[in-house]
Parts: structure tokens; sequence; C-alpha cells
């Protein structure tokens, strides 16, 4: 095969311009293709636009992934699947398109090559791959040489030591041997430590011992002279134990002039305990330190048990794929970014983690929001800091053209003359209206009855200055449009100006939810760039009582064992922290007794804690759950962070806790090695109020003007009234009480389903001055006894209103009756009742 130099990304681009070893296949008419070709038509109007005194803007704009990899001399890759690649155009169509660099997911594996037995070979499948690289210009790597899995049957236990050298150098020289003109760079060894920092075992320790993994390298570079040689490894993202031993054993390698180039981070990321862009970049620059490159090289990110719903939980994916992108763009020598397949239709991870959709497209090749974070991350468009809710529009900076995006009159294009971020913004010209301007639809994103911040940057052209109005248009099924001014502000010719509302989505299903930014006076040229959708957090009342440690651990415990105490020797804020000492295992540290905190079962919580260490530089400190539930543990992860031994560092994270009875629910801080004291300081946990599951009450503020969902439990008289309300207008009034135990009852079986429900409600008596009132439930499990089951109770007055608070535990039985009820005052008592909630 002709060697067609992939060896550097710059004399790649090179080799890609004067088309050294274009074989002139013609573009494939792919429905990618088409549609990447119609997405181009918005870059026209780029070329008219060129600032020609920025270098950059005589390039085209960028319309792929590949292009915004270009932009900073990097290569951008994924894992093909041969399968896949033989049968599937659209795949291959996609993959020439969008990327610069492959590798091939399985058929360069020494069991792929040799699946039998050491005289037979079966190179189709990855010649296919790499003839494919070489025919449309892709870089590759060849993965793997020396890796526990995955292995022919042949290298086992039984295998000598001469044979087993025989039989790998053989590999090495036969696979590079045969593929060195398609391939740039080779993962030489794969794995070879384990989670604890030791070195793994597998067959090439026990029989060869430590020095293989040296002389695997040396193997490598006599065979090829000029690949890029990698050490590849997984959970080595972030500094932690792995990451550490991985260091040591590079930095060995390279101390002894090991012909080793560089180190690739896997990065098969979980979005909840995903590291920040600042601690992968601090992780790989102590690598590139050292003279080594590094790439990130199987990227994907599990978002299944991410907290929110598929819009949020692809949100917070987008962000996970921008932070590792510009984790990359940040480091010198991180010359590559490749994520582990491409569209969520073939992931490993699904039979491996379980159902997933890890990728940056999904299974028809649309851009996912994932996508358009690396594309944003290449273009250095920079990351939410940790902690932000993510943004909800995939393509608010128009980098890559304006996706998702429509006019409302005048002409919508993208145009590199101005951005507030990145080399892109998107225009709105030929306005003949005020009213003409930029478009999004938040339907798909935005859910009823929900608080958002919005946010964008405008800038106008063709006016000094004039008014530019960021607006919302809501419509219900079968209802009129309400239009919303959500911020409005002189925008100018000179500058880039932000504009900020907030939005409540009316408690309907919608048939429009419309985001605009409008209103310059017509033929002014309206730019925009950065829109935000977040959503707004309702937090709850701090649950840590005891959050700083200033006094006593007064709360607090120490999990596992750990000694803590309150100590001046550490402080984030005052005078003290919280540390933990005496830890003789890993995953002891200071723990909080979540259930006597008060914690709400089935609700999502906001967490965030400063921490440090002492007795190691740098550990992963994690923040843990423990729930018990029918006698049965569950851990979770909270949240992780680095934590350093020279100052404070900040670890955020949401948990949804569980709706079961919980009898066991403690959150505590764990990770850095036995012996190393944990400092803890400023601890929050407050419930995100805005994510509560949908309320088990119909007609819970009476705001229907009718008793409707509501029933007499016993006999009283029920009525709708404007005589007292909590909220609104109206309250419910249960009147003709002839026992304690009658009063307003709503029937919950259908929709109720077994776990923990937090309850409130406001009550009122009439015709006494105070007197108890209870809300029961009676829970009937077929076949057996009515049970009835305080939920919560308050001393109500005639004079106000009075907050009724409790829990109801359903349990998972099957139940034929399930009714809530309100009781309590003697006989002949009025009682009001309003705003009454029933939710997880
Ligand atoms: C995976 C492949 O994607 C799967 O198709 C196969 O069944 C198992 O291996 N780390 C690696 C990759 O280095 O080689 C693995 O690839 C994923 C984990």
């Amino acid at each position: 095969m002709q060697r067609c130099s992939c060896r550097h990304p710059a004399l790649w681009l090179v080799g890609w311009l004067v088309a050294g070893c274009a074989t002139g296949e013609p573009a494939d008419l792919t429905p990618a293709a088409l549609e990447a070709k119609a997405r181009r038509g918005d870059d026209r109007d780029d070329r008219d636009d060129r600032d020609h005194h920025h270098p950059q803007s005589r390039r085209p704009p960028i319309g792929s992934l590949a292009d915004a990899a270009a932009r900073t001399d990097r290569l951008v890759g994924t894992a093909v699947d041969a399968p896949f690649l033989n049968s599937d155009p659209v795949y291959a169509a996609t993959l020439a398109s969008e990327f610069s660099y492959l590798t091939p997911g399985n058929e360069t594996k020494w069991g792929s090559l040799q699946p039998v037995d050491p005289a037979h070979w079966e190179f189709a499948p990855a010649d296919a791959i790499l003839s494919f690289a070489h025919r449309r210009h892709l870089a590759a790597k060849g993965h793997v040489l020396i890796w526990h899995s995955q292995l022919p049957p042949f290298i086992n236990d039984g295998v000598t030591r001469d044979d087993l050298v025989a039989l790998v150098r053989r590999n090495i020289h036969e696979v590079m041997r045969r593929y060195r003109h398609e391939t740039r760079a080779w993962d030489v060894v794969n794995e070879a430590v384990a989670d604890d920092g030791t070195l793994r075992d597998t067959v090439f320790l026990r029989t060869l011992g430590p020095t293989y993994i040296a002389d695997a390298f040396r193997w490598a570079r006599e065979e090829d002279r000029q690949a890029v040689l990698y050490y590849n490894d997984f959970n080595i993202d972030t500094v932690n134990a792995k990451s550490n031993a991985v260091y040591e054993l590079v930095r060995g390698l390279v101390d002894a002039h090991v012909p080793i180039d560089g180190v690739g981070f896997q990065m098969h990321l979980e979005a909840q305990t995903a590291p920040s862009t600042e601690e992968m970049v601090a992780n790989l620059t102590r690598f590139t330190d050292l003279g080594l490159r590094v790439n990130i090289s199987e990227l994907d990110v599990r978002i299944a048990n991410a907290v929110g719903d598929l819009a949020t939980r692809l949100a917070i994916q987008r962000q996970v794929f921008h932070r590792a992108v510009a984790a990359c763009v940040q480091v010198a020598g991180c010359e590559s970014v490749t994520t582990w397949g491409f569209t969520d239709l073939d992931s490993w991870i699904d039979a491996t983690f379980g159902p997933d959709d890890p990728l940056e497209l999904d299974e028809q090749y649309r851009r996912k929001p994932a996508y358009y974070g690396m594309i944003d991350g290449f273009m250095a468009v920079p990351v939410d800091p940790p902690g932000t809710p993510p943004n909800l529009i995939a393509n608010g900076s128009f980098e890559i053209g304006s996706d998702g995006w429509a006019a409302s009159g005048g002409r919508l294009s993208t145009s590199r003359r101005t951005a507030h971020t990145g080399e892109r913004s998107a225009r709105v010209t030929d306005r003949t209206e005020a009213s003409h301007g930029a478009v999004y639809d938040a339907r798909s994103v935005a859910s009823r009855n929900t608080s958002y911040d919005v946010s964008a940057w405008v800038r106008i052209s063709g006016a000094a200055s004039d008014r530019v109005t960021l607006t919302a248009t809501t419509r219900c099924i079968g209802g009129a449009d309400t239009v919303t001014a959500l911020a409005t502000a002189t925008a100018t010719d000179a500058a880039w100006l932000p504009l900020g509302g907030e939005l409540t989505t009316p408690d309907c299903i919608a048939d429009d939810i419309a985001l605009g930014l409008s209103g310059p006076a017509a033929g002014v040229v309206l730019h925009v760039d950065d829109v935000a959708l977040r959503r707004h957090e309702q937090l709850g009342p701090e649950l840590v009582a005891n959050p700083g440690f200033e006094i006593d651990t007064a709360g607090w415990f120490g999990f596992g064992g750990a000694a803590l105490s309150s100590t001046a020797a550490q402080a984030h804020s005052g005078a003290r922290s919280g540390v933990a000492t005496a830890r003789t295992a890993t995953f002891q540290g200071p723990g909080l007794d979540l259930l006597a905190a008060g914690a709400a079962l089935g609700g999502t919580y906001r967490a965030s804690a400063w921490l440090r260490i002492a007795g190691t530089s740098l550990s992963p400190v994690a923040m843990t759950l423990k729930s018990t539930c029918d006698g049965q543990a569950t851990f979770q992860r909270i949240a992780i962070t680095t934590a350093s031994d020279a100052g404070w560092t900040r670890l955020t994270g949401s948990i949804a806790l569980p709706s079961c009875a919980a009898t066991e629910l403690v959150a505590y801080f764990e990770g850095p090695p036995a012996g190393t004291d944990i400092y803890l300081d400023d601890v929050s946990l407050r419930q995100d109020l805005s994510v509560r599951s949908p309320n088990l009450i119909a007609n819970a503020d009476f705001e229907s003007g009718s008793t409707s969902g509501w029933f007499g439990f016993g006999s009283p008289a029920l009525t709708a009234t404007t005589a007292q309300a909590h909220g609104g207008r109206w309250s419910l009034l249960a009147t003709n009480r002839s026992a304690t135990f009658m009063g307003p009852g709503s029937d919950i079986l259908a929709v109720a389903s077994p776990g923990v429900y937090q309850a409130s409600a406001w009550v009122r008596l009439d015709g006494a001055a105070a007197g108890p009132v209870f809300m029961t439930a009676k829970i009937t499990c077929a076949g057996a006894a009515d049970q009835f089951v305080r939920i919560g109770a308050a001393s109500a007055t005639d004079s106000g209103w009075t907050l009724l608070t409790g829990s109801l535990s359903v349990p998972s039985c099957p139940r034929s009756g399930l009714i809530v009820y309100f009781e309590g005052p003697p006989a002949g008592v009025n009682e009001y009742i309003d705003d009454v909630e029933l939710r997880r």
C-alpha cells in the first residue's frame, strides 16, 4: 500500500490539500452528505463577509468536526466498526465528512487478527478499515499491540516465556509492518495498570515480568521508526491513584530512554462525575511536562444515570464533551480527540454498562447537543463553570451555522465579521420590520410550568444604537399566543451587549415555546451570539445545620471509623473546618446523616463542599450517598473532585435521593489513601425544587373554583370558597362535620406508586379558636385490612393559615384503595384547606 503521510497534523493537512493520496472517488451523495451540503448554503454569506485582515477568516467557515479540530491543528477521530463501515453507506459518508482520524474499534486487536491459531492471520477487516482511511484521507491509529483482553486463544499461561516473547514480537512485526503506511500512531500497550495503581495481573506480567512494557515499546520502535507510540489507559483522566501510577510508569520509561512518545487517556466518562476542564488540564499537563504527547483516545459520556429529563441529560452530556475537548485544546501537546464511535446506533457502552446514548450523533446520524459541545471546545467557546445548570440550546454559539434557528422575517445567516466568542455569530439581514429577528423553537427542550434563565449577546450594524428585545412566545394547545418581553436593552454597533431574563413556561401542553431576538428598526442588521436557556434553580432551605464546623462537629460523624473533629488548623471560611483523621481505609471520611437532617426522599439535591487534604499532595475526593432500603445498601456517587494539600477545592454535584422508605441515608466524603486527612468546610445540600415530580393531588389549589377531584370523607359538605385563601383566591371548605374523622379527601390510587412522597398543605379552622388537623392516608392492600397512616399533623387556628407537613410511604403491595384526607378538629368545627401537595 502507498504511504499517505499522516504523521503530523500539519503535514497531514498539507497532504490533504495537495491530495497526494487522492483516488478521485466521487463525493457520496448520502442523506448525511446532502444534509451537510444544504447546511453549507449558509456559509456562502460568510464568504462576502470575510475580514481579510484576519488570517483565519480566509479559510472557509467550519462545516465539520474535522474543520473545527483543524483550527487548532488537531485531529478529531472516532473508533470504527467494520460491520457498519461495510454495510451502511451513511456511516461511511459521515465518518469521512466529519472526522480526520480513525482507530479500528476491534480489527487491529491481536485476537481479531489471529482468532484461531498462530499460523493464521485474518487481515481482511483491518485492511478494509485502513484502506478506507487511506482513500478518504483520514489519519489512523492502530489499536492495540499488547493488551490483556481480546487475545488469541493461544495466548495463555501455558505459553513459555520464550514462546511468548516470540509471539509478541511476531505480532508487532507483522501488524506494524503491514500497516506502516496507513497508521501514524499505535497504542503499543493498553491498560497495564490496575485501579489501585499496581501493575495489572495479566498473562504478560505473569510470564514476562514488568519489563514487558519497555520491551514492547522497543520492539515497536524497531518495526516503525516514525509511528507515534502510545501507552493507553482508562480511569486516568484526572489525578488519582491509577493516573499517579501511570505517571510514574511512563516517567520511568522516559528516564530509561524507552521509545515511548505519548499517553492516551480513554475518557470513558459518566456525565455526573466527569472531571472539570481544569482537573483534566492539570493531569494532562504533568504528562506533557515529561516531554510526551497526549491524546484523548476513547471519549464517550454515559448519561443513563444523570439527573433530569432527557433534554437536561443531553445538555449535561454536551457540557462534558465541551469540557473534554477544551482540555485537549488547552494542552499544547494534546494532538487529538477520538470518540469511541460516533453514533448512538453503535457503542460498546450499551453492552458493557447498559443501555445509554453516549456519543455525539444520534441513531439517525443527527448532531446531538454533544456534537455542538465538541465544536465549541475546538472553537475556544468558554466552558461552563462547574455546577452551572446546562444550556438546553444545543447550538447557541453558531460556530457551525444556524441549525435549530429560524428568522421571523428578514434573512438569517451566520457571519465571521463579528463574534462574541469563537469566530462566528448569527445575523438577521433584510429586516423590513422591527419584529423581524432570530427565533429558536424550544418546545423539545423546555418543560411545562418551569422557570428558566434565558440569556443572549446582541450587537447591531447599520445604526449606532437601537433597542433589542429578548422575547418568549408561548401558546397552550387551543389557546392564544402569549408574548413576553424577557429583557430589553439598547444595543450598539460598537460592542456586544448581554441580555437576560427569566421565563416561566405555562402549566399546559404547549404547541409553541419560542425564544426570539428582535426590535431594531427595519433595515438594521441584528447580530446574535451565545444564547443560553438554563433551568432556573429554585433551591430549598439549607439541609446542613452545621456546614462550617465553627464550634464542633454536631450532626456529623466519622464514616467507616474515621475520627472527626473541628479544627482551627485550616478553614475555608470562618475560623475552623472539620477534619477526618485516623483514616485506615480510602472509604473513611466525614459523614452526615441525611435522614436525621430531614432530607426529602425522592427529592433532587444540589451539593457543594470545600475540600482540602493533608498527607498526600493531590487526590480525588468523592462525595458518596449510602442508602439502605429493604435491608439492601446502595452506594451512589454524588460528585468527585481532585483535592490538594496546597489549597481548598470546591466540589459540586447533584443527587436524586431514592424514593424508597430508606432506613439509612448518609452522605460522606472518601477517596484519599489511608493516612491522608480530609478537611471539609462550607458544606451545602439544598433541594432543587424545580425538579420535583408532579403533584399527586388534583385541583390542589382550588383555583378552578370547584371541588372537582375532592370528596367528603365521612359525610361533610365540601364547597370551593373565596371566603379564605392561602394562595390565589380560592380554598376548600368542609362543613357539616359530625365526627372528628370527617374532612376533605382525594383519591390517589391511580397516580401513586410505591415509595415515599413529601406532603404539605395549608389549613385553617372556622368555629373553634384552635384545634388539631391531621393529614391521613387510608391504604388498602388487596385482601388485607385497611391501614390508616398519619402523614402529618398541625395545630390549626381560626386566625390564620398553618402549614402542615409530613411524608407518606406507599407500600409495594397490590393496592385496591389509596385515599388521603384531612381530619382532627372536633365535630361541628369547619376546616379550610389550600395548596395541598404530595410529591417526591
Ligand atoms: C471495545 C470495543 O469497542 C467493543 O466492540 C469490544 O467488544 C470490546 O472492546 N477500552 C479499549 C477498547 O481500549 O479497545 C475497548 O473497545 C473499550 C475499552
